[in-house]
């Protein structure tokens, strides 16, 4: 599978956010990473559709909304109409059924669906799940912050879901080019990236080394 960067603006400069957004598109980034965060679900806020809204004005990028809140379907719509390209909530934080609405929702206006799950979530959480969703974000950090280090024990887990899932394996936190190797051999095909990424000076070579990194 073709390996795709999404860059994570939480490790952005928000004082100038579209030249910041701008340096990744020009580096060749595949998508944008946008971290939503409530301070009830993760202990940090972040942003919300207001400026999701704003983002899409500026880039052709697609939006990856990585969803870190409780109750996701009160905001579903909100984000939608923002201009998200694709909407990833927590296995932690709905139903079964709850995630089947949002996913007849997201289907009908042609948005990708992920499902997210925490390091410490079991593969059997999401197993009987996995026929409504297009990407499955496997957290190697515990969601909150971006600069945290790498948990390694999620590349087992990577493996075993690549067994039984087709679709697209995301892995989010810590990833930088010594880990990505261990990431793509497990069967990841997206990498998430916020300080690697927007911490280096040549981007470009920076994403060159995350996709090249087998
Ligand atoms: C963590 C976020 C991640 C984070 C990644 O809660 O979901 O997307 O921004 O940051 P790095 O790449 O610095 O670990
Ligand atoms: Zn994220």
């Amino acid at each position: 599978m073709k390996i795709k960067v999404s860059a994570s603006i939480l490790s952005a400069d928000f004082s100038c956010l579209k030249e910041e957004i701008k340096k990744v598109e020009s580096a060749g980034v595949d998508m944008l990473h946008i971290d939503v965060m409530d301070g009830h679900f993760v202990p940090n806020i972040t942003i919300g559709p207001v400026v999701i809204k704003d983002i899409r004005k500026i880039t052709r990028l697609p939006l990856d909304v990585h969803l870190m809140i409780k109750n996701p379907w009160y905001f579903v719509d909100d984000f939608i109409k923002a201009g998200s390209d694709m909407i990833t909530v927590h296995i932690e934080t709905v139903s079964k059924s709850s995630l089947r609405a949002i996913g007849k929702k997201l289907k009908s206006k042609g948005i990708k669906m992920g499902i997210a799950l925490n390091p410490s979530t079991s593969l059997d959480k999401i197993k009987d799940v996995l026929n409504l969703v297009d990407l499955v974000l496997v957290m190697s950090v515990n969601p909150g912050f971006s600069g945290q280090s790498f948990i390694s024990s999620v590349i087992p887990k990577i493996k075993r879901l690549r067994c039984i899932f087709k679709g697209d394996i995301a892995v989010d936190g810590g990833i930088n080019d010594k880990v990505a190797p261990f990431l793509i051999r497990a069967g990841a095909n997206i990498l998430a990236s916020a300080s690697y990424l927007f911490g280096a000076k040549d981007k470009k070579l920076a994403i060159k080394r995350l996709k090249d990194a087998e």
